[in-house]
């Protein structure tokens, strides 16, 4: 007889959906999903695992915005950057596609209590959870800057859509091909100077490692989604560790699809990441 468990408001669920959009936009592809159960558990820098079809492994996608209503139902839209075979695979799906995912899944970004002033990091796709959180944040009345950056401007993610999303934008691309030139590490001192009380950045180590860095110079908050490959992506294979220094000043390793993605700033052992 099938047993039937009660899933928690913020569990994740195992689902079946469908890709009912797909466009592209530069060097990515966003993929509009039915998912029953995901788009209303989302929070804010959880992220899906999405099965490909002859692959074990999952793929980990950041969710860039939930609407809880469309002609669909609720849908998420996920930002895919094709770069191996199962992205190429799941940017390359037509519309109709069933799409087996589980989700959400991982640590959300903490709110804060009080309309703080924040400064929001996001590099490349993984700029995609910056969005839902910038509207949160906005809701509890806190100031938002957004940086979005990118190695160039195929890879800038939805830059018009952050000046809807935030108080102040600033754009970087390394290349200098849109906004100004140089990496969000480059210029993180000088951004979090500007009274921040609270850091949020998501990508690539080496951004994510200086934009913490500089919050703790200035006396601030820092909150990274780091992305570690994720196989199982739900807390069973062990294969995502995470070094981190635990609150009683011991190294650990963490799972981080689990105790992750999104750990304090000045947690991680950058040196061995
Ligand atoms: S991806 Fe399997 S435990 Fe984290």
């Amino acid at each position: 007889m099938a047993e039937r468990v009660a899933v928690g408001p913020h569990e994740p669920v195992h689902v079946v959906g469908e890709m009912v959009a797909t466009r592209r936009a530069g060097a990515y592809r966003h993929l509009t999903l039915t998912a029953p159960g995901v788009p209303e558990r989302f929070r804010a820098g959880t992220f899906v695992a999405v099965s490909v079809p002859g692959h074990t492994a999952r793929r980990a996608l950041w969710v860039h915005r939930v609407r809880a209503s469309s002609a669909y139902g609720p849908t998420l839209d996920v930002v895919v950057e094709p770069t191996g075979p199962g992205t190429t695979w799941l940017a390359s799906q037509p519309v109709g596609t069933p799409v087996t995912l589980t989700g959400p899944l991982g640590r959300p970004f903490a709110l804060p209590k009080d309309p703080v002033a924040c400064l929001l990091v996001g590099d490349g796709y993984a700029a995609a959870p910056m969005f839902p959180l910038a509207e949160r944040l906005r809701e509890r009345g806190c100031a938002v800057a957004l940086v979005v950056s990118a190695p160039d401007e195929s890879r800038l993610l939805s830059a018009l859509e952050a000046r809807r999303s935030a108080r102040s934008v600033t754009v970087l691309t390394a290349d200098g091909s849109v906004g100004r030139r140089g990496t969000a590490a480059d210029h993180a001192d000088e951004l979090v100077a500007r009274d921040v009380d609270v850091v949020y950045a998501a990508g690539p180590a080496p951004v994510l490692r200086a934009v913490a860095a500089a919050a703790e110079r200035h006396g601030a908050w820092s909150q990274v989604a780091v992305e570690v490959p994720t196989p199982c992506g739900t807390g069973l294979c062990h294969g995502c560790p995470l070094p981190v220094v635990g609150e009683d000043s011991v190294d650990r390793v963490v799972r981080a699809c689990t105790e992750g993605p999104v750990v304090r700033g000045d947690r991680v052992r950058w040196d061995v990441l």
